[in-house]
């Protein structure tokens, strides 16, 4: 595969850059009227105004002829086809198929995998329901008051970041928590404010061998069974496992009916629709779980079936492209204006970073061009008050994602006018600064740049397409700087490292390690022999 540098459409890129890189917003919107018309889209409920970004159409077109020439509809079929398009692995990427029309029918290695999909479905509903409506009991006979998930990266990141975001579709007869930490601090105070007898634990973890989830389940077994007299029996009534390393769940004790699969073709920080999602399920009750995952699947028809020139998930790719290579931006900022949105730039940093931060082809060459920005962010208007001073005035400018929600989902519309209106406010004030204060320290140059992504109200179903449209974002940007989007080795060698520096922190043997570590280990050691 060439780089992206090498391709055609690159130096049309480079020519619309060197016309763009000074060019002022308000001359952009000044020189054409139809700017705004030109430059907004819609799709599976999603409104995405790209018109405050620092390109115009002329750009634009030659992005577009970028993402034809890397034949990004063709790879994009092979996703869906389910061809192997995860080569590093040699795996499908189906995330789609976990939300598929159940008529669908998606082949690996000529298996039709959508009847199991659904069958997994059924099971985890199933269970669902038992635990919702107190069918499911304790070791002594007490319903299920406390689901405890643990789970870490993309088996956290994606159910914590959605469970909390539908707070207002959560039936109340469940508390649903989170453990992902290895540091005790995470798990240990939760365990202390509940109830053995009434508390269940959902251990997810698609390979079964992450060291922060075992330790993390492994201490809630302990803590189980000391309420239980150490009877195994109870493992099975209060432990689920999600996992698609079914054997490693049976040695952990997972009876067959607690136990939900998935498939190596989902990749962890894609497998929020897959069973992984549980403990939305059991927050908001299956119907709108399944709402969830349909509005995922509208979003993926309309990436599926869409012209390119009105393709969401591709603009907003292309979008990112330009900042990060055309005008070379380090960072992108996504800033939901909805407090429920609150854990979106957190997911969307593993999503994107731990997806695009690469610096190799498919064919082991360098890439050639600079891959996945930084991805930070907060919530409006709390950022507005720690952040977004750099964002106004600071020396480099910032690309950001502005995303709220029409219509609130509370009491209060008048808080929601004022949180509207401050989110409008602040990407029309980064756009049009005030560059003519006499102070300087007043001075606003303004030109700063974004996009501004509405939904009618957030809902299971908007947010499901809202997830799915950044998804489709990071394969299309994978695509285009030319990277398996899909793997993920750069997080095996601090796992490896830490197996070497266990031993050495227990035992002061530190030989094998580099000086600065070596001697970081003597100092914890000393000081714990102290008093
Ligand atoms: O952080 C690295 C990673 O491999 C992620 O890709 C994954 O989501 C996470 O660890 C958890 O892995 P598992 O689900 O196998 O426990």
């Amino acid at each position: 595969m060439t780089s992206m540098k090498d391709l055609p459409a690159w130096d049309d890129l480079v020519q619309h850059g060197v016309r763009l890189r000074l060019i002022q917003l308000n001359d952009l919107f000044a020189q054409d009227p139809q700017r705004v018309d030109a430059l907004t889209f819609e799709g599976a409920g999603l409104y995405l105004d790209l018109s405050k970004n620092r390109f115009d159409s002329k750009a634009l077109d030659s992005l577009l002829e970028l993402a034809r020439q890397r034949d990004l509809d063709r790879t994009r079929a092979a996703m869906f086809n389910g061809e192997k398009i995860n080569m590093t692995e040699d795996r499908p990427v189906l995330h789609v198929a976990l939300r598929a029309a159940p008529e669908r029918d998606i082949r690996v290695d000529g298996v039709n995998v959508v009847p199991d999909v659904t069958a997994q479905r059924r099971k985890m509903a199933g269970l669902v329901d038992a635990i919702r409506d107190g069918q499911w009991r304790g070791f002594d006979g007490q319903r299920i008051t406390d689901v405890v998930h643990i789970g870490i990266g993309g088996s956290d990141l994606g159910p914590r970041m959605v469970t909390a975001a539908l707070a207002p579709y959560h039936s109340g007869t469940l508390r649903v928590h989170f453990v992902a930490n290895l540091d005790g601090a995470d798990l240990g105070p939760l365990l202390q404010a509940l109830d053995p007898r009434s508390t269940l634990f959902i251990v997810a973890s698609k390979s079964f061998t992450t060291m922060e989830t075992l330790a993390n389940a492994m201490t809630a077994r302990r803590w189980l069974l000391e309420a239980a007299g150490n009877d195994q029996a109870a493992v099975a009534r209060h432990f689920v496992a999600l996992s698609a390393n079914p054997k490693a769940t049976v040695e952990f004790g997972i009876e067959e009916a607690n136990r939900l699969t998935f498939w190596d073709w989902v990749g962890g920080r894609f497998s929020l629709w897959s069973v992984i999602g549980m403990p939305i399920a059991l927050a908001v009750g299956n119907d709108h779980f399944d709402a969830l995952l349909a509005g995922a699947r509208a979003m993926d028809d309309h990436f599926e079936t869409a012209p390119m020139a009105q393709n969401l998930p591709l603009l907003m790719a292309l979008t990112g492209v330009w900042y990060r290579n055309v005008l070379n931006r380090p960072t992108y900022a996504i800033l939901p204006y909805d407090e429920r949105l609150a854990l979106l730039p957190a997911y969307l940093q593993q999503a994107e970073m731990e997806s695009n931060g690469k610096r190799v082809q498919a064919n082991g060459h360098a890439v050639g061009v600079d891959t996945a920005p930084v991805i930070w962010g907060g919530v409006g208007t709390n950022a507005q008050h720690a952040f977004f001073q750099m964002l106004h005035q600071g020396t480099h400018w910032v690309p950001a994602d502005f995303i709220a929600a029409i219509r609130p989902h509370h009491d209060l519309p008048e808080h929601h006018d004022g949180l509207l209106a401050n989110c409008l406010a602040q990407t029309a004030a980064l756009m049009a600064g005030d560059p003519t204060a006499l102070d300087p320290h007043r001075v606003f140059e303004g030109n700063r740049p974004s996009s501004t992504i509405l939904l009618d109200a957030l809902t299971p179903t908007t947010l499901g397409a809202l997830i799915a449209a950044y998804e489709h974002k990071i394969f299309c940007q994978g695509q285009l700087w030319g990277v398996n989007a899909f793997d993920q080795f750069g997080v095996q060698l601090g796992k490896t490292l830490a197996k070497e520096v266990a031993p050495a922190l227990a035992s002061g043997a530190v030989e094998s390690l580099d000086p600065s570590t070596g001697r970081l280990i003597e100092r914890i050691r000393a000081r714990r022999q102290q008093p």
